[in-house]
């Protein structure tokens, strides 16, 4: 049979993020304005409402489902959603998350039936954690990184956005981190999202290949062939478990092999995170609440809608007004 869901450029969607808050307890340089004014309550959907496009879209043939932010912890009675996606059988049900909570939930999230987890890290310096993350308390989330290896998750990834004059000399201190835990860590490079007034993006970017660069000087990087379905490109070192993942949105566009769709938490279906296509679905589930069949095919013919690729630039022009947290990236 056909799969379901393939785009007009003949990419099939197997991976959807759902956003499950807009909310967050940190205020991450790169993410969000200081003053964020968050969505107000009626605007939101439901947790049922998640469960079930969860549903929706592992009957259309989605393998993989990452729950998303703002910080998907924060959100209220969040453990019933994720025991229900977690009984979906899907190939990969997995999070990604600041961390903060996770000293009081990562036994909770494996019982309930999570894979993996991505864990943001962006410093191992206590007072450089709190420029970057605003409000972020780092030894909290050391801690809430080892709750999570012992709890026994499958896989943990760190992720690091790299920056310019901010922690670009920490790159071999998280290496090192990671390495010592057995577990991997992705460096990313920063996307324009939403206009943050005391950030400047271009004088802040820093590419994969200078991260790399950074960690050839210890370690050697092997490349590795593991997917996971992400976009990030794997590297191993002869020494160790962990893997070094680099996402270059920039300078290594992997738009060509995109697998996957974005939902917001106010119901919109985001067919890419560089782009504004998208498809409201809130209504739709509003007005069937006992039938699915328009709510697939809306998905369906949105699939028409994505985009071929992202334009994002580096020279500190924002085109998208959306801030990262209406996604989680
Ligand atoms: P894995 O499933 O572990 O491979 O994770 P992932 O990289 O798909 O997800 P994660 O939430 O950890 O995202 C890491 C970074 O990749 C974030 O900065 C995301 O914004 C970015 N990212 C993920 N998917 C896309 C995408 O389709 N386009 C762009 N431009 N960035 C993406
Ligand atoms: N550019 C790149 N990555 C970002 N993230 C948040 N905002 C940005 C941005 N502007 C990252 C977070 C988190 C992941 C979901 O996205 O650090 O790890
Ligand atoms: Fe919160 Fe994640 Fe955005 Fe940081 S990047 S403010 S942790 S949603």
């Amino acid at each position: 049979t056909q799969p379901a869901l393939v785009d007009k450029f003949g990419r099939t969607i197997t991976y959807v993020r759902l956003s499950v808050t807009d909310r967050c307890d940190f205020r991450c340089v790169y993410c969000m304005s200081e003053d964020m004014e968050f969505l107000p309550r009626d605007e939101i959907l439901s947790l049922e409402e998640i469960g079930r496009l969860a549903r929706i879209f592992q009957g259309l043939g989605v393998k993989k489902i990452r729950l998303t932010g703002g910080e998907p912890l924060v959100r209220k009675d969040i453990l019933t959603l994720i025991q229900d996606i977690g009984s979906l059988g899907l190939d990969d049900f997995t999070m990604t998350t600041n961390g903060s909570q996770l000293p009081k939930l990562a036994h909770e999230l494996k019982a309930a039936g999570m894979d993996r987890l991505n864990i943001s890290l962006d410093s191992l310096d206590a007072e450089k954690f709190r420029r970057i993350t605003r409000t972020g308390d780092l030894t909290r989330v050391i801690k809430g990184i080892d709750t999570a290896v012992e709890a026994g998750l499958k896989g943990i990834k760190l992720n690091s956005v790299i920056m310019k004059n901010s922690n670009d000399h920490e790159v071999l201190d998280l290496v090192d981190f990671a390495r010592e835990r057995g577990i991997d860590i992705s460096f990313i490079e920063e996307m324009p999202l939403g206009e943050i007034s005391d950030h400047s993006r271009d004088q802040t970017f820093c590419s994969s290949d200078e991260v790399r660069e950074i960690i050839e000087q210890r370690y050697e990087l092997i490349p590795s062939t593991v997917d996971t379905g992400g976009p990030s490109r794997y590297f191993r070192m002869p020494d160790s478990q962990s893997r070094i993942g680099f996402i270059s949105p920039h300078s290594h566009n992997f738009c060509g092999d995109c697998n996957r769709v974005r939902m917001t938490v106010e119901g919109r279906l985001l067919l890419c995170l560089g782009n504004e296509h998208s498809k409201d679905l809130r209504d739709l589930l509003r007005e069937h609440p006992e039938d699915d069949e328009p709510i697939r095919q809306a998905i369906i013919s949105a699939m028409d809608l994505k985009p071929r690729e992202h334009h994002f630039t580096t020279d500190g022009d924002v085109q998208i007004v959306r801030f990262m947290n209406m996604t989680g990236g």
